[in-house]
């Protein structure tokens, strides 16, 4: 397709850029690196769409190219924890490992083990004016033990609902449609493709 609309995606993460234009290849949009090396945001909202927010603002001020700036923010919400790890989700503990096994420990006495997946999308300008935002969030309940060789992060102990399957049993694909980053960003693309 010619002319593909850009979008600067606020993220230092090469393999995000090529997952989301691997979920966007059907759509007229690519998406790329901030073209400078100082993206550095101070992710200190209190929600994830502020700090997708931060982050997409971040991605229009450091960068010397570009329209359109986009940026998520995801994170694992566990009802027996009151929300957590929520926004913390990254840095609840040192490696993905440790999260999983302080996940766990932390729901050995839990009768309720239902969570969710949220992922916050957040669409801006050049001059930081918010153009479009999407929420995307995938059900299901914490698992006694991870199960699954897929994915990264949670997903090895997250039972999506009505699949039983850990998100780590499905598919690149069974993953990116169900999964609240998946939903989140076809809504974004659809926006974008009307009307950008
Ligand atoms: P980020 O906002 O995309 O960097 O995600 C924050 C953290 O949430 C990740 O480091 C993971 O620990 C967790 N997370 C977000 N999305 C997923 C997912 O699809 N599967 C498993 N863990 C996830």
């Amino acid at each position: 397709m010619e002319n593909k609309i850009k979008i600067v995606v606020g993220t230092s993460n090469p393999h995000k850029i090529k997952e989301l234009n691997e979920i966007a290849k059907d759509y007229n949009v690519e998406f790329m690196l901030p073209s400078s090396e100082n993206f550095d945001p101070v992710e200190n909202g209190e929600t994830f769409e502020q700090n997708a927010e931060i982050k997409a603002k971040e991605a229009a001020r450091v960068s010397s190219t570009g329209e359109f700036f986009l940026a998520d923010d995801s994170g694992l919400c566990v009802n027996f924890l009151n929300g957590a790890p929520g926004i913390h989700s990254a840095r609840y503990e040192t490696t993905p490992e440790k999260r999983i096994q302080k996940l766990l420990s932390n729901m050995e006495k839990a009768e309720n083990r239902e969570a969710h997946f949220v992922c916050a999308l957040c669409l801006v300008d050049k001059s930081g004016k918010i153009l479009h935002r999407e929420e995307g969030k995938v059900y299901g309940k914490i698992a006694l033990e991870p199960k699954g060789k897929g994915g990264f992060g949670y997903d090895p102990v997250f039972i999506v609902k009505n699949i039983n399957k850990t998100m780590a049993e499905l598919t690149e694909d069974e993953k990116n449609t169900l999964s609240h980053r998946g939903q989140a960003l076809s809504n974004m693309l659809k926006w974008v493709q009307t009307k950008l």
